[in-house]
């Protein structure tokens, strides 16, 4: 029998039938008169036990692509319940076991950032592939079902939605605009491609708002690149986001509403599935070392992670709040923090982590109405919005964080009013700068909406347990490296 893979013959395999089993050999131990050997197909995290003479054997390493067919038997081994007695073993891709960098003991997780075109054929890095895979598909559904439009948004722009001035510029190799072919002086510039400079994406929202006001709702998940030097655990210079905008409503609850119901979904689907268990197991998780506290997620916190998601009702604060919940900590001496907490300087990422544990307990928690000097021009104020718990010098948005991530997403209201909207935009310098197609929007039909945006990469490492972004990416690229 052909085309099963190693999960439905380990799951579904019957006592004493004829099985064959593709796969790469993970593990070989000979002995006297019997050799082993473990295959995976990336199915499952678990592999496939195959018993054999020495002889056959001899052509295996950890790497080897094999077919082996034989009897499924019971095992005597402890670890597994059956094994493949193997009769006819037939090597489909040869391995050249002494220069293959993927060796079977432990290997750093920096060691294999290195080798990211043979990282995936590790158990719990297949695992993650497939996690991704299928988070998509249930996203996907439960945005369909919402009757959001899924869009799709150019990566080319002419904006920084941000502001931040963390944009890649786009620059041209095409011959044509060379300065020899121009007969210019080499100290003439290079012309640009598109004219004038172009950037690759920051965050889609600009356009799904365009977007948003033609068909009401819309969605995305698209890549975004930041030109970030900032070389830690959670950030990457190309990752996806998950952004979403919606019309005709003017209360920042609603579009934390839509994030609670869109997470709790992608857990209650994650529960359901194969992956669920593999994820609960050892070998799904990370290495130790590699989270700040030293410890290893473990199955219950997974479990307990997912539950505080999918029981909706995350503590939503201010901002305001939050900083005297920072201040009373320091204070009491419950929590030491290398920046003092002020209303002005904002959230450091210790804060965030002090007000994702505490407040959360276990949930996301939303913080909200922020200063409007530390937010992009587009927030409008919160006293300008319905059910607002924000002050006169705030704006309507949220960010939401997390344990060990901080900060997951980030939303707002928009301001749709084009006065206030040049005003802001004036305040931030950045008037007439390429957004006169964004101040149209406020001219023809403009209405309230609000959306938000989440850091794909980083739900993964969220819902996966694991701490690194970089581990949940199959090419990542940061500040310094872009390999392969
Ligand atoms: O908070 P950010 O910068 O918000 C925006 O870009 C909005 N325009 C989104 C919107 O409202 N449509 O980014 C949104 C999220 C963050 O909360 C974070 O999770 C993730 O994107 N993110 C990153 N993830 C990995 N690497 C980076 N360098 C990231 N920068 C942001
Ligand atoms: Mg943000």
């Amino acid at each position: 029998e052909t085309g099963r893979d190693v999960a439905d013959i380990l799951h579904n395999g019957k006592d004493g039938e004829t099985v064959s089993a593709t796969g790469w050999v993970r593990s070989v131990r000979k002995q006297k008169r019997v050799a082993f050997a473990a295959i995976s197909d990336g199915s499952t995290v678990d592999s496939l036990q195959a018993v054999m003479s020495p002889e056959d054997a001899a052509k295996l390493s950890h790497g080897t692509a094999v077919e082996f067919a034989g009897e499924w038997k019971a095992s005597v081994g402890s670890k597994q319940s059956h094994e493949l007695q193997v009769s006819a073993t037939e090597v489909l891709g040869e391995n050249d076991a002494e220069s293959n960098p993927l060796q079977p003991k432990y290997q750093t997780p920096e060691f294999l950032r290195s080798i990211p075109h043979l990282r995936p054929r590790i158990a719990s890095n297949a695992i993650i592939l497939r996690l991704r895979s299928q988070l998509i598909a249930s996203l996907t559904d439960f945005f369909n079902k919402q009757d959001f439009v899924q869009c799709h948004t150019p990566i080319i722009t002419s904006s920084d939605c941000e502001g931040a001035g963390e944009v890649f510029t786009i620059s041209s190799n095409d011959p044509k605009n060379t300065t020899e072919q121009d007969g210019a002086t080499a100290e003439t510039p290079v012309e640009h491609f598109f004219k004038t400079p172009k950037y690759l994406t920051v965050s889609a929202q600009l356009h799904l708002e365009a977007l948003a006001q033609a068909v009401s709702k819309v969605w995305t998940l698209s890549p975004t690149f930041r030109a970030e030097q900032s070389d830690t655990a959670r950030h990457l210079s190309e990752f996806y986001m998950l952004e979403a905008e919606m019309c005709f409503t003017s209360d920042l609850n609603d579009i934390m509403d839509l994030v609670e119901n869109m997470m709790r979904t992608a857990v209650l689907t994650l529960q359901k599935r194969p992956v669920r268990a593999e994820l609960l197991t050892a070998k799904g998780t990370a290495p130790k070392e590699e989270r700040e506290d030293g410890k290893s997620i473990t199955a219950d916190m997974l479990q307990q992670r997912w539950d505080g998601i999918a029981s909706l009702d995350w503590p939503r604060i201010t901002y305001a709040e939050a900083i005297d919940l920072l201040k009373d900590a320091q204070t009491s001496g419950s929590a030491t923090f290398a920046f003092d907490p002020s209303y002005r300087s904002g959230l450091q990422a210790e804060h965030e982590r002090y007000v994702a544990s505490n407040v959360g307990k276990g949930k996301p928690v939303f913080v909200t109405d922020y200063p409007r000097l530390q937010k992009p021009f587009y927030m409008p104020p919160s006293m300008s919005t319905k059910n607002s718990k924000g002050s006169p010098d705030t704006v309507a948005c949220f960010d939401l964080l997390v344990p060990d991530l901080c900060e997951l997403a980030g939303g707002s209201i928009r301001e749709h009013r084009s006065e206030e909207l040049l005003g802001a935009m004036r305040e931030k310098g950045i008037a007439g700068k390429d957004l006169e197609w964004y101040q149209d929007l406020r001219k023809y039909g403009s209405v309230p909406h609000g959306g938000f945006g989440l850091g794909f990469d980083r739900l993964i490492c969220y819902l996966a347990g694991i701490t690194n972004v970089r581990d949940v990416v199959a090419f990542p690229r940061w500040y310094g490296r872009a390999d392969c």
